[in-house]
């Protein structure tokens, strides 16, 4: 272990410490202010930063600092640029100290209103053998350069880091991963017990109209149940929006689609077609088929909410580099204006479009009603 050479013990002491922040549950970006701050605490910086790595590992994601006016980073930006002595740390994963880091060859001086920083300090986060970020520490107290033993202290508190690194990124995903368990629970119950009820309600004030004398009365009744009926209708309407996107199993996205427009026939009572066209098993890679998938059940959740349709048409082509779903319905058209201004459906698909390279365009169909499309480029 590197701080064997630590012998002082009030230092050993406050490292010790400083490594125990291992143990607490923190949200990420606590985690990383945490320990810049014992980082400097303890080595006796001025200035101090933690950089976290994009998954790419070609430039930083995120980065905290301490040490630098609010003002400063305003001006500065908040995150670096991956050039100079930041940016070979990043290429070439290894401590380096720095009695004047603008002397270092592959040093490329400050940006315009960064303060100017002398001796530095700067320490891969690796875990398990991946490179997560760095930290990185700035002017020494007293005007002096880091020590071997600095170094080896921030080596220590670097490897602590990594694992709280590791630990709240592994906290986050169990969480994502119990929210969408949480959401298939709630539609599951909404089906089995929310929508059973009312519909039993709906029967039994079905047979007390006739026993309603005043035929007032009955219309009045009558159309409560309507309304019931309606409320019916959205309640499957949400629970088939909030069901979980499903991860696309080794079935292949055609039978996910199928799967899909099945529930939708089945559960809202729409008449569906698909129609296939093209590889689209071995052409489409998991996360455009997570895309589509999404899309599609937005697409279908329109339809019931908005188009009074009774059919819909779904056509899924893959050719040499797009892939096209197209859906087409037999209701009320849509209205231009709205398909911008409205919700965050459409926006959210449009947005996925773009993300994979792609376009997306609603309007109305050869046979009035709506017509979607969404195309996307394939990545081969
Ligand atoms: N198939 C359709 N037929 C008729 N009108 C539609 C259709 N799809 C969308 N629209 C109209 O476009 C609007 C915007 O749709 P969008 O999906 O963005 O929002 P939303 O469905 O109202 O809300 P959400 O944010 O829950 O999706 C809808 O409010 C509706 O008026
Ligand atoms: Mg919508």
């Amino acid at each position: 272990m590197p701080f064997r050479r630590v012998r002082d013990p009030d230092r050993l002491q406050a490292l010790i410490e400083a490594i125990l922040l291992v143990e607490q549950d923190l949200e990420l970006p606590e985690v990383l202010r945490n320990f810049v701050q014992r980082a400097v605490d303890l080595v006796g910086a001025r200035y101090g930063a933690l950089g976290l790595l994009d998954p790419g590992r070609t430039g930083l994601a995120e980065f905290v600092s301490v040490g630098m006016d609010a003002e400063v980073i305003s001006v500065i930006g908040r995150l670096p640029e991956e050039k100079g002595i930041l940016g070979l740390l990043i290429e070439d994963p290894r401590p380096i100290r720095l009695a004047d880091v603008s002397e270092h060859e592959a040093s490329v001086g400050f940006p315009p209103g960064h303060p100017l920083m002398r001796s530095f300090l700067g320490m891969p986060i690796v875990v398990r053998g991946e490179t997560f970020g760095n930290l990185y520490l700035c002017d020494k107290e007293g005007g002096e350069e880091f020590t071997e033993v600095d170094e080896d202290m921030v080596s220590a508190l670097a490897l602590a880091a990594g694992l709280a690194i590791d630990k709240a990124r592994l906290h986050g995903r169990m969480r994502e991963l119990t929210l969408s368990e949480e959401r298939e629970r709630i539609a599951r119950n909404l089906h089995d017990t929310v929508i059973q009820r009312l519909f039993a309600v709906g029967l039994a004030l079905q047979s007390a109209t006739r026993l309603l004398g005043r035929p007032e009365a009955q219309d009045r009744l009558q159309s409560s149940i309507d309304d019931l009926d309606e409320t019916i209708r959205q309640i499957r309407t949400t629970i088939f929006a909030i069901s979980r996107p499903r991860r696309v199993s080794d079935g292949g996205l055609r039978s996910e689609i199928l799967d899909l427009t099945d529930e939708a026939a089945g559960r809202l009572g729409l008449d569906v077609h698909v129609d296939f066209d093209g590889t689209i098993d071995s052409s489409v890679n998991v996360e455009t088929a997570e895309h589509l998938l999404v899309t599609l059940r937005e697409a279908i959740s329109n339809v019931v909410r908005h188009a009074r349709a009774s059919t819909v048409e779904v056509d899924v082509k893959v050719d040499d580099d797009s892939l096209v779903l197209r859906v087409i319905d037999d209701g009320v058209g849509i209205d231009p204006a709205v398909a911008v201004s409205g919700g965050r459906g459409l926006a959210n698909l449009a947005e996925r479009a773009k993300l994979l390279g792609g376009s997306f365009g609603v309007g109305r169909g050869p046979q009035g009603g709506t017509e979607l499309t969404w195309r996307v480029k394939l990545l081969r």
